[in-house]
């Protein structure tokens, strides 16, 4: 039998009822977890070096002073010298996944929003979302996302914390142990491993997705479970996935759901990019799919960071209908919990049918736009690509552009790039690509005027490249 609920969490559950909430998460950060203090107790002790800043960290301490990324200083070089179109200088970050093509549509709406602030915004509440909050998502998802005949979402069942990331966080963390495994097909978001590793300490096994297609197959599944030493407490789909935008088909979500079920494993789907759809009904949601559904085992994450475009806003939702779990949510989201005031700007704009209808229209055009300038791009220079079905960013076969197949040559492209032209793409090692020269174009994270300088300079820069080979 799965335990549903990780030692750690019923210890959350019980300390937040006696002790401060500042307390608890000090503690967390500086105490190792039961599992890991047990663990170090067997192993022979190490002599500790002498003036090694790290002493006074425990070790998740000392995990979470790692930057969240392994290519973190591209990514800060561009927020620092952001690219000026008037004088053609600067970083032009094309690493990040973020759309900002709609803000100036959905900005005035979340500022009549904001104009009116409830009083209770400014009080404690339950710290996972008030009523009205849980009530609009559970609507919204149910119409959006599931997009089933007959509602589904019971707002009791959804659970807010500050981002999909903190959600993620507080999930695993209610669910597994220290040194568990979690499956995530791969190539994967960069970012999971932090995610899943800083605090959680959870071992991270790739599933290898088909190459070509990309397809989530059994045997992969199978393979990656025995990689796990058969023992992974969860399999983790990002649906829409990140970073090749293909969305799972139906037969792909059933045979994770039937596989999750016959190993009593917990089945996370995170559909961040759910809503953002360059083909109108590729996405199909695992909220869907009832069939040997998995009952309690079954999460899905969902928030408005990517949809919406608002990831300053620190906007994420879990739909579980376990009930231990959302407890221990509920109680983990005192450390990072949606502001009063944000739930209450969330609750209005996502209950405005009419604004989302023609907000999430005007979007995917956006998208579909910048994401045909880059694949025009990478025709004209005939360098491969998967087709994406949604998501903000495409997933390149750069290999031949490396000066051999190796993952230093793929850092030396990288560096290129960033130093050349000044241009910030994603490398493929940190999401885990099966082969070196694959990178992530994201094409959202800047106006179509900055895409298109980017992509002047990648074709020049690569033809120049050839003209010399
Ligand atoms: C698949 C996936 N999940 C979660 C996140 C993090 O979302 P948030 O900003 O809401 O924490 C990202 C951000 O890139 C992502 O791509």
């Amino acid at each position: 039998m799965v335990r549903q609920l990780s030692a750690r969490a019923q210890v959350i559950v019980a300390a937040a009822a006696t002790c401060g909430v500042a307390v608890l998460a000090a503690a967390l950060t500086l105490m190792p977890s039961p599992a890991a203090a047990k663990a170090r107790s067997k192993r022979p002790k190490r002599k500790r070096k002498k003036n090694d800043k790290n002493d006074s960290l425990s070790s998740r301490g000392s995990r979470l002073t790692r930057p969240a990324l392994p290519y973190m200083g591209g990514v800060l070089e561009g927020f620092a010298e952001p690219y000026d179109a008037t004088t053609g200088k600067g970083v032009i970050l094309l690493a990040v996944a973020e759309n900002k093509l709609c803000w100036p549509r959905l900005k005035p709406r979340v500022e009549a929003a904001l104009k009116q602030i409830p009083d209770w915004t400014a009080n404690y509440g339950p710290m996972d979302g008030c009523a009205q909050l849980k009530a609009a998502l559970a609507r919204f998802l149910d119409r959006r996302i599931i997009r089933d005949e007959r509602p589904r979402v019971v707002s009791d069942h959804v659970s807010c914390a500050a981002g999909a990331a903190a959600c993620l966080n507080n999930l695993f963390l209610s669910i597994c142990e220290a040194g568990d495994s979690v499956l995530i097909p791969a190539p994967y978001y960069a970012a999971f491993d932090a995610d899943l590793g800083a605090i959680c300490a959870l071992k991270r096994i790739p599933v290898r997705l088909r190459q070509g297609d990309f397809a989530l197959t059994r045997s992969a599944l199978d393979a990656a479970y025995a990689a796990s030493g058969q023992t992974a407490k969860a399999l983790l789909l990002t649906n829409p996935h990140n970073p090749t935008g293909r969305c799972l088909t139906e037969d792909e979500l059933r045979l994770a759901v039937g596989w999750c079920e016959s190993k009593k494993m917990h089945l996370v789907s995170d559909e961040v990019y759910a809503l953002s759809l360059l083909k109108g009904d590729a996405f199909v949601s695992l909220g869907r799919i009832t069939k040997g559904a998995l009952g309690d085992r079954r999460h899905v994450v969902w928030g408005l960071s990517k949809d919406f475009g608002m990831s300053g806003l620190r906007f994420g939702c879990v739909w579980t209908q376990n009930d231990r779990l959302r407890q221990a949510l509920g109680t983990a989201a005192m450390f990072g919990c949606v502001p009063g005031v944000c739930q209450a700007m969330v609750t209005e704009l996502l209950s405005d049918d009419a604004f989302c209808d023609d907000y999430l229209r005007a979007n995917t055009v956006a998208l579909r736009l910048s994401c045909a300038a880059c694949t025009a791009m990478m025709d004209s220079l005939s360098l491969p690509y998967y087709v994406p079905d949604a998501g903000m960013f495409l997933w390149c076969d750069l290999s031949s552009l490396l000066d051999e197949k190796s993952w230093a040559a793929e850092a030396r492209l990288y560096d290129q790039l960033r130093t050349e032209i000044r241009v910030v793409l994603t490398p493929g090692e940190a999401q885990h690509a099966v082969s070196p020269g694959w990178f992530r174009i994201c094409y959202a994270f800047v106006g179509r005027d900055v895409l298109d300088a980017a992509l002047s300079k990648f074709q020049a820069w690569v033809e120049k490249k050839r003209q010399r080979a």
